[in-house]
């Protein structure tokens, strides 16, 4: 079967380039860029005034299979992805049981592979059971297909284990991702410590709690020489030791979500719980850090921690809240709405984070349409306004802190392996 997606322009992430190209794909793979070409004998997507570009990759979503099937499956999680423009996603291990052992990393795939819906890469833990004592089995996780080792959601509070896991990742070759949080400083609190923590009467979590460990773990990835990834960055301090580690040539890389680019602590305001999550929404002034830390690429990576939870472990006092929201389907309206209209980012830049560097960082092949090249596509209209609306969502749950908001830019059409996933307002012909 062949595809010609016509008249949109398309992204090229190597050389940073967007232009008015078509792309012919045929089966699973792009053979033709080019302009005119001719529509013969293929399905016709119209994609005039749209950004057609390498499919998008989410390197941090939690796709809560197994154990947690009841706030979504892997099957409901990708169909998320798509619907949100993603045709590939990076599950966390922080499931029940934990995926720290290969049988658990097969059977996520597996439970893809039947989904057949968004591409997905298993993070494996880099402690059994998340409880940071002693390492998960990192070498046979990687062997059956760990692109990377993270116990987020939870630190690794000793820096002894920290440190073996960085070598033993960086024997392996792949990178850790670090979800920064020092349980001492966090020390029983619920949003982020400021105004709106004292008004309300809640207990705070300092910026320390994250700056004390991203600290440290530069540290320790500049003397193992370990790729680290600094997860959901939500801090003014951590963005500046990011940008100097980087300077130094520490191998650090970063991501930041879109909540924490968008949203200050006042989101919580009259206890809303569906603006609690971990890292807190942080400041104004934490907000512009990361703003700048995306524009000057001390921050490399767009990421939504889809983090689903039931309404029942939303609907409770803010103290004993679920932590997390979710973020597949609405992550790209808040890049162009929040990054690329108020010009923080041009949208080749925006889409670099969240193609070409999550790529780079997970070591999947390069993101670019050129004859050869996987057909993993996602095209992008840019103008067309929308409203959020969780009733609509794929995922099974609906915690998001977003409804009602009005952005710009959706998916309109995303393909995995040449396959048209998702398909709505691109006129076909
Ligand atoms: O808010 C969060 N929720 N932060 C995390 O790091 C984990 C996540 C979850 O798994 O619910």
């Amino acid at each position: 079967m062949k595809i010609l997606i016509k008249g949109g322009t398309v992204f090229d992430p190597s050389a940073g380039t967007l232009r008015d190209l078509d792309v012919l794909i045929e089966d699973a793979r792009v053979i033709k860029v080019e302009s005119g070409i001719s529509g013969r004998g293929a399905i016709v997507l119209d994609a005039s005034g749209m950004l057609v570009s390498p499919g998008l990759i989410d390197m941090h979503v939690h796709l809560r299979e197994p154990g947690y099937e009841y706030k979504e499956t892997i099957a409901t999680g990708t169909a998320a992805a798509l619907s949100g423009g993603f045709t590939a996603v990076a599950a966390m291990p922080n499931t029940n049981p934990v995926a720290d052992n290969p049988a658990i990393i097969e059977f996520i795939r597996k439970q893809a592979a039947a989904a057949a819906n968004a591409r997905v890469y298993p993070v494996g833990a880099i402690t059994r059971g998340l409880e940071g004592n002693v390492l998960a089995e990192m070498g046979e996780m990687h062997a059956a297909g760990a692109l990377a080792f993270s116990n987020d959601g939870r630190p690794v509070v000793s820096a002894g284990v920290m440190r073996r896991a960085m070598q033993y990742a960086r024997m392996v070759g792949v990178p850790i991702i670090s979800h920064c949080e020092d349980d001492t400083l966090v020390d029983g609190g619920v949003m982020s410590e400021g105004l709106t923590a004292s008004v309300l009467g809640l207990k705070g979590i300092p910026a320390a709690a994250e700056e004390v460990i991203v600290a440290r773990d530069l540290l320790l990835a500049e003397t193992t020489g370990c790729a680290l990834h600094v997860a959901h960055v939500s801090t003014a301090g951590s963005v500046r030791l990011i940008r100097e580690a980087k300077r130094r040539g520490v191998p650090v890389t970063a991501e930041a979500t879109a909540h924490h680019f968008v949203l200050t602590d006042e989101a919580v305001a009259g206890y809303n719980t569906s603006a609690k999550v971990n890292p807190p929404l942080r400041s104004r002034t934490d907000v512009q850090a990361v703003l700048e830390g995306l524009a000057d690429g001390s921050i490399d990576v767009i990421a939504s921690d889809h983090a689903p939870h039931a309404d029942y472990e939303k609907a409770v006092e803010f103290d004993q809240a679920a932590m997390g929201l979710v973020g597949l389907e609405t992550t790209l309206g808040l890049v162009f709405t929040y990054l690329v209209e108020p010009g923080v980012l041009t949208a080749a830049e925006a889409l670099t984070r969240l193609t070409a560097n999550p790529a780079r960082i997970l070591g999947l092949p390069e993101t670019v349409l050129k004859p050869g090249a996987v057909a993993d596509i996602t095209v992008i209209d840019t103008h067309c306004e929308w409203e959020v609306d969780p009733n609509r969502f794929l995922s099974k749950s609906q915690n998001t802190p977003f409804a009602g908001f009005k952005l710009r830019g959706q998916a309109v059409a995303t393909i995995v392996a040449g396959k048209i996933r998702k398909h709505s307002g691109v006129r076909s012909q």
